[in-house]
């Protein structure tokens, strides 16, 4: 009984987070029921760790051998994919004798309904506590963020190992302190990783961070697709004008990897890769998930939404391939170099009012959700655990969190004193760059979505008056009145107006 950890499912997110927990002097017991996985993670911590010290990590034949080589009461770490694979392993693990006090952790993309589920299903058995993370590979390996919910006793035992594996933050620039150096992990900072509330609020806000990702990488997209296609410039030069980007107010890992994948050429052909990568967007379903519940709890988040659907459109390909054939757009425009340059510089502005837009929506979705299912969230914190490991880390979130810290009760990002400023100082070039898309035919659903949730929120008086009004006409719906006491319905006979409006009890 020698291990701290026990760990299942050793794919590549599995066997990195494995290897995390190893730097940071945790013993760890492995399985996976691929054999050959297990034999690759015993290798690579031959490999990494110093000479002449112990293994760190031990492989297991099976769920029982696992449960036996760890201390009491037992701690296992799942990394398998979301669904039904968790509860397959879960079952596996109260058949090879897993105790009441033992903790389970689950840190597939799952679905946070799937959380709340599973530590009511699994209560007596063990207990079963949540872990979204996000990071990709490099962030398992070297320090994700971390979104830890579930039962608070459970928490105060996993406390320690989270926060020493979770990516790190210099707080005052906000920014990472990285090391991709085995077994010379980053120990000062903060630690990405925070108490997010009961089950299933990790996995909401990490679905929540996701659907931010899909609005992030779409608005970046649109923005490299109107210099491409409006302004024809190469993607070497659409690269030089993100790195330039990247150095100022819209620094992140997005807009790095972006150019990164924007100067690589094809090894096989030497034309930049991203014109021979088909144009089909894949989707495993975190960015739906957010669309669907921020309808289900009324929250407007188009700019989210509309990146998910843009994937659907892009794969329809061949559909689109025929109708490119047959549908006219708009006369090519010709831009001269100072044109070109007017817009490029607009359209950092509109990349950058668009991406606070959107995270305007997560954090309301977040704020209308946790409402609904009585959690409180802390907005500042979780602003604070996405400055470093995850996939959306960008220094914009320091700024965010200061929103929240200023006031903790703010009902949108977009009143915030500086945003509101920054919006105000850069919108006349948003609409611009939209409307120079516009009128050259290239499409910008999320960022012109954006806009629109911008002047929608800050328009008083919205035509669902109108709405009301056709509501009521066609099937007696009721409206109510500006002039009236609030709440009271009311109900024209509009094939004779004449006659007194009905007032309807509530
Ligand atoms: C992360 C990512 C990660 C994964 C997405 C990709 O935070 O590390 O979000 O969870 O890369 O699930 O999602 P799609 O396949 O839907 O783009």
């Amino acid at each position: 009984n020698q291990c701290d950890i026990g760990f299942i499912g050793l794919g590549v997110m599995g066997s990195n987070l494995t290897m995390n927990l190893a730097d940071h002097g945790y013993r760890v017991a492995c399985f996976d029921l691929d054999q050959q996985k297990v034999d690759a993670i015993l290798q690579k911590d031959a490999s990494e760790r110093l000479p002449d010290t112990a293994p760190r990590v031990e492989g297991c034949s099976s769920y029982t051998e696992l449960l036996s080589k760890l201390k009491a009461p037992h701690l296992v770490i799942l990394s398998v994919p979301a669904g039904d694979p968790v509860d397959h392993v879960c079952n596996h693990l109260i058949d090879a004798g897993i105790q009441a006090d033992d903790i389970v952790v689950d840190t597939g993309n799952s679905l946070w309904t799937d959380s709340v589920t599973r530590e009511a299903q699994y209560k007596g058995k063990f207990i079963f506590f949540s872990t979204a993370v996000s990071g990709g590979e490099i962030g398992a390996r070297f320090g994700p963020s971390l979104m830890p919910s579930g039962n608070p006793y459970a928490w105060t035992r996993l406390e320690p190992v989270l926060t020493a594996i979770a990516a790190k933050v210099d707080p005052d620039t906000g920014k990472p302190i990285e090391s991709l150096t085995p077994g010379k992990p980053v120990t000062e900072g903060e630690p990405c990783a925070t108490y997010i509330g009961p089950v299933g609020a990790g996995h909401y806000v990490k679905m929540v961070h996701n659907g931010i990702e899909y609005a992030d990488m779409q608005l970046i997209c649109e923005t490299y697709h109107m210099m491409r296609q409006g302004l024809h410039m190469s993607p070497a030069e659409i690269a030089t004008v993100f790195r330039q980007w990247n150095d100022g107010k819209l620094n992140s890992y997005l807009m790095e990897i972006s150019a990164e994948v924007l100067e690589q050429l094809d090894p096989e052909t030497q034309v930049p890769l991203v014109d021979v990568i088909l144009d089909r967007a894949g989707q495993k379903g975190t960015g739906l998930w957010t669309a669907v519940s921020a309808l289900e709890v009324g929250s407007p988040a188009q700019t989210i939404t509309s990146a998910v659907f843009a994937r659907s459109l892009s794969s329809l390909k061949d559909e689109r391939m025929a109708a490119s054939q047959v549908l006219p757009g708009p006369e090519a425009t010709v831009y001269s170099d100072e044109q070109k340059q007017s817009i490029i510089n607009k359209l950092e502005q509109a990349l950058y009012c668009s991406k606070i837009c959107a995270y305007a929506q997560g954090f309301q979705l977040m704020d209308i959700a946790a409402k609904e299912h009585g959690w409180s969230l802390d907005f500042a914190e979780i602003a604070k655990i996405w400055r470093a490991g995850c996939i959306i880390r960008a220094v914009f979130l320091q700024s965010i969190a200061h929103a929240y810290e200023k006031d903790e009760n703010l009902a949108n990002l977009l009143l915030d004193p500086y945003f509101a400023e920054q919006i105000a100082k850069f919108q006349a070039d948003w609409r611009g760059s939209i409307s120079e898309a516009t009128l050259a035919g290239v499409p910008c659903p999320a960022m012109m979505s954006a806009l629109s949730y911008y002047d929608s929120y800050r328009t008083a008086v919205l035509p669902a008056n109108l709405l009301q009004g056709q509501r009521d006409y066609f099937g007696a719906h009721t409206y109510q009145r500006v002039d009236k006491p609030a709440g009271k319905k009311y109900h024209l006979n509009w094939s004779d107006p004449a006659r007194p409006q009905v007032a309807i009890k509530k």
